[in-house]
């Protein structure tokens, strides 16, 4: 792999936060393995430890989970062969683009950014790494000439911000000489219909609102957390069993089992959990596989930062030329 063929560049990332959730493969992380499988894209999958720092402020926690992501990735079917997989404080050129960013970025601009207007709202007090959150997001993208971002909805605007940033970049300092753009705007990749995936309440699936189905979940929890889906239905259907049923089978399926067992709720998700179980147990299985393997885990970072590393110096090299503090 790594060769630079016509392929295009993919980068996308994980913030080690927890354990991820249902609405996080389908949502993202599918994507990352399909999009892998196809061959046609040079891939960057990132752990965004830096970014998890606003959240997680203990450092076993920390190594935990960030230890977890890599799992995850390798667990869902990344392969390190082909794929370029890091964690982002390995590469330091990502937090000093940020800060150039941040340099060029208004203050007004930036609080229109959902994540910081949500905090706002809530009178949370927000610190300045959430405000730059999307900076430091714009310097991952960036640094590797992506071209493309497979996230989900949530993730939509930051990748506009990032494009927004790239172009305020080159037109600030790509006028001099051949005038050649430093930057290349990316495109985010969101998949219509696991854009939003609803948690077992029909909010959006997120650790913040307790309402997730673990991507790694025991038959136990799975069990749980179906059984704790609100029974909201429409015509005889419960939407939210429906919603999260939709991500395991077809809708012709669907219509079969749905019809057959009309208005019985609790037939309906003991259906769900089954189908939830086959989908999940191989990937729990080949976790705790992974998990006994450590060295061979952390052995795929080291490679995974050298790389990225190499390629993002690079390009730190051009944006310091460009910004004129090289001499
Ligand atoms: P994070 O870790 O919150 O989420 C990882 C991915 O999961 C998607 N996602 C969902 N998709 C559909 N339905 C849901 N309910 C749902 N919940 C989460 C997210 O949209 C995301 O794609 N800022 C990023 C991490 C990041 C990043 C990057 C991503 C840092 N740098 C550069 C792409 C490129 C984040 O917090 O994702």
């Amino acid at each position: 792999m790594k060769e630079s063929t016509n392929k295009k560049i993919l980068f996308s990332g994980v913030k080690p936060t927890g354990r991820p959730h249902i609405g996080n493969y389908f949502g993202a992380m599918k994507q990352f393995v399909d999009l892998e499988k196809s061959g046609e894209n040079l891939c960057y999958f990132m752990i965004a430890d830096y970014h998890a720092l606003n959240l997680i402020q203990n450092a076993s926690e920390m190594r935990e989970n960030i230890l977890g992501v890599a799992l995850d990735y390798l667990a869902i079917g990344l392969d390190p062969k082909k794929s370029i997989i890091f964690k982002q404080s390995d590469v330091s050129a990502h937090t000093e683009l940020a800060w150039i960013f941040d340099s060029i970025t208004t203050m007004p601009y930036l609080m229109r950014a959902h994540a910081f207007k949500d905090a706002e709202a809530k009178n949370k007090e927000i610190n300045v790494g959430t405000f730059n959150y999307p900076m430091l997001m714009a310097a991952d993208i960036l640094l590797y000439d992506t071209d493309i971002v497979p996230v989900g909805q949530d993730q939509k605007q930051h990748v506009e911000i990032s494009r927004d940033t790239a172009e305020k970049f080159n037109r600030t300092f790509c006028k001099e000489g051949d005038g050649k753009q430093v930057f290349k705007l990316p495109e985010p990749i969101i998949l219509g219909d696991v854009a939003v995936v609803p948690g077992i309440d029909g909010q959006k699936m997120s650790k913040s609102y307790g309402n997730t189905i673990p991507l790694f979940a025991s038959y136990e929890e799975i069990k749980k957390a179906v059984m704790g889906i609100v029974t909201d239905s429409s015509a005889g259907i419960p939407k939210n069993v429906y919603a999260i049923h939709k991500l395991f089978r077809t809708e012709s399926e669907l219509a079969k089992i749905y019809k057959e067992n009309e208005g019985k709720y609790k037939a309906l998700k003991e259906a769900l959990i089954e189908d939830i179980e086959a989908f999940i147990k191989p990937l729990r299985e080949k976790r705790a596989e992974l998990e006994k393997n450590k060295d061979y885990v952390l052995e795929v970072l080291r490679d995974g930062g050298k790389s990225a590393k190499e390629v993002a110096d690079k390009k730190m090299e051009e944006v310091k030329r460009s910004i004129g503090v090289n001499l």
